[in-house]
């Protein structure tokens, strides 16, 4: 039986957890925004079409920033193309997910959205087909108050008050030979530099991220980062890695992704602190965890091309499962043992396309198992902070990853300062783990309550008709003796002990 002890550190150790490590990403691919977030036609819609149910949902996931327009859509995008009447906006061909782009929904409707959510916008440019002038076309558009051909376009498009957008991507995914425009790490990381140098002559202030490796398994991971950071370092403010995980029916090495995602954050950041020592930058570059889920890309690579373009065809539709949803709480756990270098961290993406809400044209919202545990750790992390844990724990022997420790667990202190919640999970696919929660650093700690994410068929899910099949339920803990808690943890799931401090 896997068993171990976690001793949360004591209150001074905390580290302040920045909001935007809740955010998703909304790109334009199959019914994320189209049916998605954005359905003019259906009961639930507002005045601007957006459906009201998905955003009640977007709330209640706890989600603070939103990346857009994608992903690997943005690389050919021309944000001109999605503004103005609507009625005069052209068709275009997307040649990303070879799907045809309206264009009905466009920058002002997306930052109007993320009014209505609550949630900070995170611009993506495309570095891919366009460069310095385009970026700075669409900056003086969004941000600037008036007076200008552009801000005065944007005004009489409807948006009077400027976009503010704090936090801009400079491009996405460019080292991958799959995206439009595909660039040699010199190649970016000059465009990188000049769009950047240019931005900051009319902001100095934006937020910049460059973009890192598209995955730790890339051939030019490394390399790629070095030489970005060399050349466009000391203009950004963070540098991002994408990271997705996948069953492929080894149950044992996917309940371990974590551990991956974790070396990965760990590599980056060496290399940062790395090119800083080296070129004498004092800069402190933040990491931007900008895509990271669990994603079925090789159903999507396996499903037969369209033989047109269709509109917001079904794209990446993954129906998760508790074990889905389980490493999704731990790939959580493990960026909230990185806040010290994670600054920004999206969810890829938030509805229908590899989401945590699912929606039908027409029809019901509804939750997939992967929404709990990044609602939960939202609600109780957020605009709080990250207390290390000091685990000790039995290990399982993984065919990807060797030797992994069999639970995982952080914990964080909410806004109030007067909860405590240990995120933990159990990695081991068949036994149920003992965890000791020694809370001997918090003297007065009692325990609140306690939930797991759990089923006993690790692959069952939820759909529209089962929309409830896996649900979070309450875990029965303790007694709390001599500062220690006894959690038992069944096989494959996530749970959150939370302690009033
Ligand atoms: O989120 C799906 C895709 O994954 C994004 O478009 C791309 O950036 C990444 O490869």
């Amino acid at each position: 039986m896997p068993s171990g002890s976690a001793r949360p550190a004591a209150a001074s150790s905390a580290i302040p957890l920045d909001r935007r490590m809740f955010g998703a990403l909304v790109e334009h691919m199959g019914r994320s925004v189209y049916s998605g977030i954005f359905e003019p036609d259906h009961p639930a819609a507002d005045a601007d079409g957006f459906r009201t149910d998905v955003l009640d949902l977007v709330r209640e996931l706890g989600v603070t920033t939103i990346r857009y327009p994608g992903g690997n859509f943005v690389s050919a995008y021309r944000w001109e193309d999605g503004v103005g009447p609507v009625e005069r906006r052209p068709a275009r061909l997307d040649l990303a997910w070879h799907s045809l782009e309206p264009n009905q929904f466009g920058l002002d409707e997306f930052v109007r959205w993320t009014r209505r959510a609550g949630v900070e916008p995170m611009l993506a440019l495309n570095l891919g087909t366009r460069g310095v002038a385009e970026a700075l076309e669409l900056l003086e558009y969004a941000n600037h108050p008036g007076g200008s051909a552009l801000s005065d376009l944007r005004i009489r498009n409807g948006a009077a008050e400027p976009h503010d957008i704090r936090l801009w991507c400079l491009g996405n995914e460019l080292d991958g030979p799959w995206q439009v425009g595909h660039k040699t790490a010199a190649e970016y990381g000059r465009l990188a530099a000049e769009t950047a140098r240019a931005m900051r002559r009319f902001d100095p202030s934006l937020e910049l991220v460059l973009s890192g490796s598209s995955g730790l398994a890339m051939p030019t991971f490394g390399a790629w980062e070095t030489t970005i950071l060399e050349v466009a370092g000391d203009l950004v403010d963070h540098i991002s890695l994408h990271a997705y995980y996948e069953d492929d029916g080894d149950l044992r090495s996917f309940l371990a992704s974590a551990v991956d995602l974790e070396r990965f954050i760990e590599r980056v950041a060496a290399i940062v602190d790395d090119v800083a020592e080296r070129t004498g930058s004092r800069k402190r570059i933040g990491l931007s965890v900008d895509e990271w889920n669990v994603w079925y890309l090789s159903r999507l690579q396996a499903q037969p091309p369209s033989d047109g373009w269709p509109v917001a065809p079904r794209l990446s539709e993954d129906a998760y499962s508790a074990a889905d949803a389980v490493v999704v709480g731990s790939l959580l756990i493990a960026l909230l043992k990185h806040a010290d270098r994670v600054r920004c961290a999206c969810m890829a993406q938030l509805v229908n396309v590899i989401a945590p809400i699912r929606t039908e044209p027409g029809g019901r919202a509804w939750r997939q198992t992967t929404f709990y545990p990044f609602a939960l750790t939202s609600a109780n992390a957020l605009g709080g902070s990250v207390v290390p844990v000091k685990l000790e724990a039995s290990t399982v022997t993984t065919a990807r990853y060797g030797d992994v420790p069999a639970l995982d667990a952080v914990a964080a202190l909410d806004a109030t300062g007067a909860i405590l919640s240990v995120f933990a999970v159990n990695r081991h696919e068949l036994e149920e783990a003992q965890l000791d929660l020694d809370l001997r650093e918090w003297p007065g700690a009692t325990p609140h309550d306690a939930t797991v994410l759990w089923d006993p068929d690790p692959r069952a899910r939820n759909t529209e008709m089962a929309p409830r099949r896996v649900v979070p339920r309450p875990l029965a803990v303790g007694p709390l003796e001599d500062g220690r808690l006894r959690v038992a943890l069944p096989p494959v799931s996530w749970a959150v002990v939370r302690l009033r401090v």
